[in-house]
């Protein structure tokens, strides 16, 4: 690139404030015009490439020559970083060592497993649902039901006490939060590792039979240090929780402003058509946006230009999503389309652990919800539901509903 073509490289278009809030960002789409593969100036003056097709999405992620670890040279960081960075536990590590970690947590997560669960989660969501019919309204239905779905059930997957959610619920949404400064995401990163490091340590002392006992175990026979541990427990409580909630408000609000798909949904009492559902939501919202990050430790060929090693690609799903070469009429929500290839949980090494767990869960949630309360409605005008523009993950904070 030309010193004056370097000039002119936007700036990495994060927020969704589009002509339809469910979209990803506009600037997203002027830059596709531009082809599969462009660059994007970010806060700290670098000019990673944006990787927004499908197929390059996917081939890029497979590729065992990039790494997600941040503390390579390169690393696109789309939030500025703490000084002396930060320890990610296995999503920011690469093979062999992620692998080393993530084969310690994968049994819990098999389907087989995923799905014996499924009664105690059925009788979660019932019983919130209860609780919301017995009560007042209008209510949040993410105070009342999309946090605490997610939240009740990882607590119980993982041992952690349910009691303490107000603390890892508010922890988490400031390391998620985009805006947050340096200091403030690393005093949550630190807060929540020292809790997971004390509750490993209960868990040595006295185990039970839920996954951070089995780490303990792991931690007794020395395969893994406590502190490696309490990074991965932590890991597993924010993104078992926080993620699908946003799925489950703003999947809601989704089907709400969709009338006709809502109807289709409620039309029918078929277990395959809930499952498609829930891809189709997945695709269309993907909420784990502003792209999976990661740099070249090689040289490599994307869309038919040279990657230099040393240098970062941002992957957008969201767009990837979006490609009308992998998915027709692709901005239009249909619940009845085979949306399973989709890119929501991102891909390759790192392709969500807990994906069979927020499935379900989803599952449940949108087979039970619209079912129990048919009248569903939201109680405010679209325009004032406070979306989630400053977060790594989108979704709405409130959600005000009545029926
Ligand atoms: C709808 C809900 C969810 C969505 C959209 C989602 C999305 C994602 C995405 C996009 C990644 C890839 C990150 C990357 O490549 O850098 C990921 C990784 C991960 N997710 Fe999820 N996730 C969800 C639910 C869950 C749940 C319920 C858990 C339970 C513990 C979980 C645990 C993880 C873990 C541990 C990783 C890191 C995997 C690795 O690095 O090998 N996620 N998720």
């Amino acid at each position: 690139m030309t010193t004056e073509s370097l000039a002119e490289v936007p700036e990495f278009p994060m927020a969704r404030e589009a002509r339809c809030p469910f979209d990803p960002a506009p600037g997203l789409y002027a830059q596709r015009e531009q082809g599969p593969l462009t660059r994007v100036r970010l806060w700290d003056g670098s000019i990673p490439w944006l990787v927004t097709g499908y197929a390059e999405q996917r081939a890029v992620l497979a590729d065992p020559r990039v790494s997600a670890d941040l503390s390579n040279p390169g690393y696109p960081a789309t939030v500025p970083l703490p000084a002396g960075g930060v320890k990610r536990s296995f999503i920011g590590m690469d093979d062999p060592e992620h692998a080393r970690l993530r084969r310690m947590v994968t049994a819990p997560f098999a389907i087989k497993r995923i799905e014996a669960m499924r009664p105690s989660v059925q009788k979660i969501v019932d019983d919130l649902i209860d609780d919301l019919l017995a009560g007042p309204k209008p209510v949040d239905l993410v105070e009342a039901f999309a946090l605490p779905v997610p939240s009740l059930v990882i607590c119980e997957l993982l041992g952690v006490p349910y009691a303490d959610h107000d603390f890892f619920q508010d922890t988490s949404k400031t390391i998620i939060n985009r805006t947050s400064t340096p200091e403030e995401r690393q005093a949550g990163h630190q807060a929540l590792h020292a809790y997971l490091d004390g509750l490993v340590g209960e868990k040595l002392a006295n185990p039970g039979d839920d996954l951070l006992s089995g780490l303990a175990e792991r931690v007794k026979a020395g395969e893994l240090a406590q502190d490696e541990a309490a990074r991965m427990g932590a890991l597993m409580l924010i993104a078992g929780h926080e993620t699908t909630a946003n799925m489950i408000a703003l999947g809601t609000l989704t089907l709400l402003q969709h009338p006709d798909q809502l109807a289709l949904l409620r039309g029918g009492d078929d277990p395959k058509l809930v499952a498609s559902t829930v891809e189709e939501l997945l695709r269309y919202l993907n909420i784990v946006h502003n792209g999976r990050l990661r740099v070249a430790t090689e040289d490599l060929e994307v869309a038919g230009q040279t990657v230099r090693a040393g240098e970062g690609l941002i992957m957008v799903n969201e767009m990837g999503n979006r490609d009308p070469g992998a998915f027709p009429d692709p901005d239009e929500l249909d619940i009845r389309r085979d949306a399973r290839r989709h890119v929501a949980f991102g891909f390759g090494v790192h392709q969500c652990l807990g994906q069979p767990l927020a499935r379900m869960e989803l599952q449940v949630v949108y087979g039970t919800l619209y079912r129990r309360i048919p009248t569903l409605k939201l109680a405010t005008e679209l325009d004032r539901v406070p979306f989630k523009h400053n977060g790594l993950v989108y979704g709405v904070f409130e959600l005000p509903v009545t029926w």
